[in-house]
């Protein structure tokens, strides 16, 4: 290849590179963020920037939207709001062990929608809805909380470990099936501040 035509070659990729970062500094409506949430059952886009307001400047929020990974797994405060934030909006049709009711069972390792096993499907369903009585609870509940509630599900599973793609290795290592009968305290340590009453 002449030199010439070397130039003219670099010359293009050069500004096809630059059309691509043009494009990348394009400025977004709304946040921009790692992860795209979708509607379980549509597919639609969800915009996490509406809904009930709040909770949406916590370090995990952040990492959720970034990354899709839940900070709240396994630590005990977050666990505790989760419990009582699922008490309020979904035991009474998934059941108070989210063993299933009128509502599915959340606790095993069947879905059907698969894109629950993610937390980042769990959301999805939680904040946009499913079908029939599986409303959406984005006026409801803050991202915040939802991360909670997902929290507390994950920690009711009973299913097989390997299944159990929400823990790390070392979250896999310590995993016991839920047993009912454990209690919380009020100032539990971590990440998440006592709900308000
Ligand atoms: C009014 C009753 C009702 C309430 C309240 C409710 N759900 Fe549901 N939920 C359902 C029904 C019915 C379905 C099945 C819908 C479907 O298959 O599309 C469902 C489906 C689901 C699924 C999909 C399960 C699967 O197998 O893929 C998840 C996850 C879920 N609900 C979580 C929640 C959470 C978390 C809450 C509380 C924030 C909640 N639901 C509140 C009735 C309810």
């Amino acid at each position: 290849m002449s030199l010439k035509k070397i130039g003219i070659r670099a010359a293009i990729a050069l500004a096809a590179g630059t059309a691509a970062l043009a494009a990348l500094a394009q400025p977004t409506s709304g946040p921009q963020t790692g992860i795209v949430l979708r509607n379980t059952v549509t597919g639609e886009t969800l915009d996490v920037s509406q809904g009930k307001e709040g909770g949406r400047d916590t370090e995990a929020v952040k990492t959720f939207l970034q990354t899709g990974k839940n900070l709240y797994i396994d630590d005990k405060s977050c666990l505790r709001n989760g419990e009582s934030l699922f008490a309020t909006s979904c035991s009474g049709c998934h059941g108070h062990l989210a063993e299933g009711k009128l509502g599915p069972g959340l606790n095993d390792n069947y879905w059907t929608y698969p894109s629950n096993t993610e937390d980042t499907g769990l959301f999805a369903t939680i904040w946009g809805g499913a079908n029939g009585m599986m409303g959406p609870h984005s006026e409801s509940l803050t991202p915040d909380e939802t991360l909670q509630i997902i929290a507390w599900i994950r920690h009711l599973y009973t299913g097989p470990v390997q299944d159990a793609v929400w823990l790390n290795d070392e979250q896999k290592k310590n995993y016991k099936p839920y047993k009912q009968g454990e209690v919380f305290p009020k100032d539990a340590k971590g990440r998440c501040k006592p709900l308000e009453e």
